[in-house]
C-alpha cells in the first residue's frame, strides 16, 4: 500500500453490549477510547438480551462520545472522518450507533465510513497508545485467526483489507462453545473469562475431550467437545459427588486452545505466512495466549487485552486504512448484521 494520508478517526461501535467511542490518529495512534460495558445488565439474564442491549446504547451513546472527546482534547470539528460498525452484530444494537454516527457525519459535513466488526477485531494489532513507542506493523502474507462470540475462522491477508477465506467453524464460534460450556459448568457470564479462572486451578489432563476431525485443515467444530462435556458433567451428577468444575474447564480450555493454535499453525506454514495474528475477545485467554507466545516459528501479533474484547478503537483503525483508500460510505446506509468479513 502507498504512502496514506494523514487523518484523525472518530469512530463508534454498538454492535452488541458494549457502548464505544474512540479517536485514532493515522490508523494506529489512539487519543481516546471508551467503552461503557453493559455486562452487569445482561448477566441477570445469562446472555445478550437484545432488546435490553439497544435500550441501553440509547442512553449511553451521547455520554460515551462526549467523554472521549473530552479525554482527547479535541473537538468534532477535528476530525477527518466518521467511522462507525456496520455489522455483523445485533440489528436493533448498531442501528443506535449507526444512527449517531450519521448524525455527527451529517451535522459536521464529515465523510462517513461503515466498518466490519471483524476487520475492526483485525486492526486491532496495528493498535498503540499515542506518546508510547511504535510497535512494529503486522507484516503480510500474515495468517489471521479470529475468535469472537459470533465467529471463528482462518484468513490469509496478502495487503490491507485484503482476506483469503480459508475455514472457519461448521457449528459454535470458540466465544460461544466457551459461553455455553460456562452455563454446563454452573459459571457466571461472560463464560469465556469464568472458565479461564476455574481452569487456572484445574488439571487440564484430567478429561481427555475430543479432537474434532474434519475434511478442510482449517474448517473448526466445537459443538462435539461441547457436548462431550454435557456428558461429563451428566455422569459426574448421577453419581451425587460434586462437580470437578476446574479440571472439567481446564480440560475444556485446552482442547479449545489446542484446536486453535494447531489449525493456525498449519495453515501459516501451508500458505507461507510471515506472521499470524490473532484477533477477537477469546484472544483475551491466558492459555491461548501462552500457547502462540512460547513458539518461536512465527512473529504472533496478539492485541493488548483492553483491545481484545469489543471496543472502538478497532473500528477507528478499520476505519482509517478504508478512510484512506476512499471507501467513504453514503449516509443512506443501513446495518448489516450478518455481514461477512469477505
Ligand atoms: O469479540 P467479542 O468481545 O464479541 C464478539 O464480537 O463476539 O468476543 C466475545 C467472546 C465471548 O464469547 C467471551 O466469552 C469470549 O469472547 N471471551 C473469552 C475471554 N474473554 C472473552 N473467551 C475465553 N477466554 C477469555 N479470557
Ligand atoms: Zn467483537
Amino acid at each position: 500500500m502507498n504512502e496514506l494520508r494523514s487523518a484523525r478517526i472518530l469512530a463508534i461501535e454498538t454492535s452488541c453490549d458494549e457502548t464505544a467511542c474512540a479517536v485514532i490518529e493515522n490508523g494506529r495512534s489512539l487519543l481516546a477510547s471508551t467503552v461503557a460495558s453493559q455486562m452487569d445488565i445482561h448477566a441477570r439474564y445469562g446472555g445478550v438480551f437484545p432488546e435490553v442491549a439497544s435500550r441501553q446504547h440509547v442512553l449511553s451513546v451521547i455520554p460515551v462520545v462526549e467523554q472521549t472527546l473530552v479525554q482527547s482534547n479535541l473537538a468534532l470539528k477535528d476530525m477527518d472522518a466518521i467511522a462507525v460498525t456496520r455489522g455483523p452484530g445485533l440489528a436493533g444494537s448498531l442501528v443506535v450507533g449507526m444512527n449517531m454516527a450519521k448524525g455527527l457525519a451529517l451535522g459536521m459535513s464529515l465523510p462517513l465510513v461503515g466498518v466490519n466488526h471483524l476487520e475492526g477485531h483485525i486492526y486491532s494489532s496495528w493498535i498503540y497508545n499515542a506518546g508510547e513507542s511504535v510497535p512494529p506493523e503486522p507484516q503480510f502474507p500474515l495468517m489471521a485467526l479470529l475468535v469472537s462470540g459470533g465467529h471463528t475462522e482462518l484468513n490469509l491477508m496478502t495487503d490491507h483489507l485484503t482476506y483469503e477465506p480459508l475455514g472457519s467453524t461448521l457449528d459454535d464460534a470458540a466465544g460461544e462453545a466457551f459461553d455455553k460450556v460456562a452455563r454446563l459448568l454452573g459459571l457466571a457470564y461472560p463464560g469465556g473469562p469464568a472458565v479461564q479462572r476455574a481452569a487456572e486451578s484445574g488439571d487440564p489432563n484430567r478429561f481427555k475431550f475430543p479432537r474434532a476431525r474434519l475434511e478442510s485443515a482449517y474448517d473448526f467444530s466445537f459443538s462435539g467437545l461441547k457436548t462431550a462435556v454435557l456428558y461429563e458433567v451428566n455422569a459426574w451428577k448421577k453419581t451425587g459427588k460434586s462437580l470437578p468444575v476446574e479440571d472439567l474447564a481446564a480440560s475444556f480450555q485446552a482442547a479449545v486452545v489446542d484446536a486453535l493454535f494447531k489449525k493456525t499453525m498449519q495453515a501459516a506454514r501451508d500458505f507461507n505466512a510471515k506472521e499470524i495474528l490473532v484477533a477477537g475477545g477469546v484472544s483475551a485467554n491466558r492459555a491461548l495466549r501462552q500457547a502462540f507466545q512460547s513458539q518461536s516459528e512465527f512473529k504472533v501479533h496478539i492485541p493488548a487485552f483492553s483491545l481484545c474484547t469489543d471496543n472502538a478503537a478497532m473500528i477507528a483503525a478499520a476505519g482509517y486504512y478504508r478512510y484512506a483508500l476512499g471507501h467513504v460510505s453514503a449516509l443512506d446506509i443501513d446495518v448489516e448484521p450478518t455481514w461477512p468479513l469477505s
